[in-house]
């Protein structure tokens, strides 16, 4: 089974653990999950729309990811 998960932030999430502040990868490109590693760099520039991104960091719009039934 496969599934797509769908990221609409473009920033990590930043928190607290005891003194020392973690970032959390919220845009799902991150090498290094849980954490951030920066990658959501790659989508700063998104304007509105559905993107996908290959293992390669290259991006693709498309116009929808669900077929009405
Ligand atoms: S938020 Fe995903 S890599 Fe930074």
């Amino acid at each position: 089974m496969s599934r797509i998960v769908l990221h609409e932030r473009n920033r990590p999430y930043s928190i607290k653990v005891g003194e020392e502040e973690k970032h959390i990868c919220a845009c799902g490109l991150s090498e290094d999950k849980p954490y951030c590693d920066g990658h959501h760099k790659q989508t700063l520039d998104e304007k509105d729309g559905i993107f996908i991104y290959d293992s390669e960091g290259n991006r693709v719009k498309v116009q929808s990811m669900y077929q009405n039934p």
